[in-house]
């Protein structure tokens, strides 16, 4: 095991395949040990601060983007990584290859696994998700599916280490809906780090209840607690940091308006920001809906680090590509490490 803040970096970090497998896929934090997700974490760090010396890395790599749902961030982000990495990106959208309704997912996965390494992939329904990973010889990303978000989330964790530091023992408070994608990957990050997420949401948008129990079976391990609560002062009195997200992910715009009567009292102001420490972090994963989630003044204000967690997605991303598609790779010209 290499810990990349302690040791000198002369190997790259891998997400090494379980044993049967000839692959790994990144389709959820629940797939990652908690010493891998700590890993995960110290790697994109180096990859952050030594980008040069993973510059050809991906040499003649290639990864298929595959977005059901638009994107800014994560489309962006893979495409740059892979570029910075030596390799290159192939982005197809649903207008370009109709998942599921042109061509059969496992067709199309098949198809792609014979001329590119790694399947980056938006959806909807995890489900497909989970088909191209069972389908295609490579290793599957998730880059967001109806039910998790797990690259946000470790992009996420990063920004609250350099901030904070030591992640255990953390505060961190959820306020919006507690059972869309972000919510449920930040659930299973907080309880592979040990940090304390408590997550304030409207009674009917609890968490998933599998992915629930399956992050305190974690959070039991690193001490982390994870607690759902229907107040959002409750969640934010004390906190470290305070995270929210849209009322109305994507899919679900028909619901908006019922979903913005609901969410109402669920928006993150300098009221509800004046509760949590005295320097406590607001965090979003972006897009915001401005004056609906969150207000200006939180958003754009002293404590937003909204930008550094969309910076970090890079870092991530790439540290991800690297931990899964390069192979032997030994990085050049930070001999000696720190
Ligand atoms: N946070 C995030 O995933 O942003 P995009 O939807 O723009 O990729
Ligand atoms: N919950 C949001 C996250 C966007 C990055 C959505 O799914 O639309």
């Amino acid at each position: 095991m290499v810990h990349f803040l302690h040791a000198p970096i002369t190997r790259h970090w891998r997400l090494r395949p379980v044993r049967g497998h000839t692959k790994r896929d990144f389709l959820s934090l629940h797939d990652l040990t908690i010493v891998e997700f700590s890993d995960l974490l110290s790697f994109a760090a180096a990859v952050k601060e030594h980008p040069a010396a993973f510059r050809d890395a991906l040499r003649g790599r290639c990864a298929a983007l595959i977005f059901e749902k638009s994107s800014l961030r994560t489309r962006v982000t893979f495409e740059v990584g892979m570029a910075q990495l030596g390799g290159q990106a192939v982005y197809l959208s649903q207008a370009d290859i109709a998942l599921g309704k042109r061509e059969a997912v496992k067709d199309v996965a098949r198809n792609l696994a014979r001329w590119v390494d790694v399947l980056v992939v938006r959806t909807f329904s995890h489900a497909i998700l989970e088909e191209m990973a069972a389908q295609a010889h490579i290793p599957v990303i998730n880059a967001l599916s109806d039910l998790l978000h797990p690259c946000q989330a470790v992009a996420d964790l990063l920004t609250l280490r350099e901030h904070k530091g030591d992640l255990r023992g953390l505060r961190l408070a959820f306020v919006g809906d507690g059972s869309n994608n972000v919510a449920h990957a930040l659930a299973e990050a907080a309880a592979k780090t040990g940090v304390h997420l408590t997550i304030a949401t409207p009674r009917g948008f609890e968490p998933h209840a599998g992915i629930f129990a399956q992050a305190r079976a974690d959070a039991v391990l690193t001490g982390a607690s994870l607690l759902v609560v229907y107040d959002p002062a409750d969640a934010v009195h004390n906190a470290d940091a305070v995270y929210t997200d849209v009322w109305t992910s994507m899919g679900q715009e028909k619901d908006a308006e019922r979903r913005r009567k609901i969410f109402e009292p669920f928006r993150v102001n300098s009221y509800l920001m004046g509760l949590a420490k005295p320097d406590a972090l607001f965090l979003h994963c972006l897009p915001a809906h401005r004056g609906e989630e969150v207000t200006d003044e939180v958003l754009d204000g002293l404590h937003s680090v909204v930008l550094e967690q969309a910076e970090n997605r890079l870092h991530v991303h790439k540290a991800l590509l690297l931990a899964l598609v390069a192979e032997s790779v030994v990085p050049t010209g930070i001999e000696g490490g720190r």
